[in-house]
């Protein structure tokens, strides 16, 4: 019995002394955090915005000798109203597949055939919406970022977004509204 509580005892001393240790590093950081010079709200944005990889679907590509290339000079411009896409071959959706445009700004599915949104500084983009549009688009996925308007649909992963805190959102907006405006009107979704 006595043999059982030293061990106790001594599993309590190893757990408090690996419970410091494993506190101490994290400390450090966020000292340094704390003193750091806060950052700015762009630049978060931008860094947000390029590694989370809105470019994938709100930028149209071109092809290169690698494969395709993001067409920087329309940069989240969206599905590009200059590029008609060919015939739809509804026939898949019956087979369980559902399809992508070359430039993966374009997407058919179950729930019709969707185009990648303008989100550039463009008045045809983000360029007039207020915060509160964009924080209802990416939280609540409203079409337009308005109360009353459609549920955005597949393949915006508006409900991975809804999770971001509430600073990073608005690093991401002001970053967005401050991209090379491209004036383009995404033909509209629809039911196929
Ligand atoms: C996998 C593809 C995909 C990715 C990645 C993606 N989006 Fe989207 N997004 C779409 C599509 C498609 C639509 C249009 C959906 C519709 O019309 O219902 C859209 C719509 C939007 C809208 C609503 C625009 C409007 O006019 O109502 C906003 C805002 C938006 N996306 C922002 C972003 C941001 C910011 C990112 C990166 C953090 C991002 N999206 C990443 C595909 C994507």
């Amino acid at each position: 019995m006595k043999k059982i509580f030293l061990t106790a005892a001594g599993m309590a001393a190893i757990i408090a002394i690996a419970t410091v240790a494993c506190q101490s590093p994290a400390v450090e950081p966020a000292v340094a955090e704390a003193t750091a010079a806060p950052e700015d709200p762009v630049k978060r944005g931008e860094y947000l915005v390029n590694t989370i990889g809105c470019d994938d679907c709100h930028t149209p590509k071109k092809m290169g000798p690698q494969g395709p290339e993001l067409d920087l000079e329309n940069r989240f411009g969206g599905h590009l109203s200059t590029h008609p896409i060919g015939p739809i071959d509804t026939s898949v959706l019956s087979k369980g597949w559902a399809l992508f445009g070359p430039e993966l700004t374009v997407a058919v599915g179950p729930w019709g055939i969707t185009y990648a949104a303008n989100i550039s500084g463009d008045s045809t983009g983000l360029g007039n919406w207020t915060e509160e549009q964009f924080f209802r688009a990416m939280r609540e996925g409203k079409y337009k970022g308005l109360a009353t308007s459609r549920p955005l649909l597949p393949p915006m992963p508006w409900r991975n977004f809804a999770k971001l805190k509430d600073e990073d959102l608005r690093a991401m907006f002001l970053y967005l509204k401050s991209t090379k405006p491209v004036n383009n009107v995404v033909p509209a979704a629809r039911q196929l």
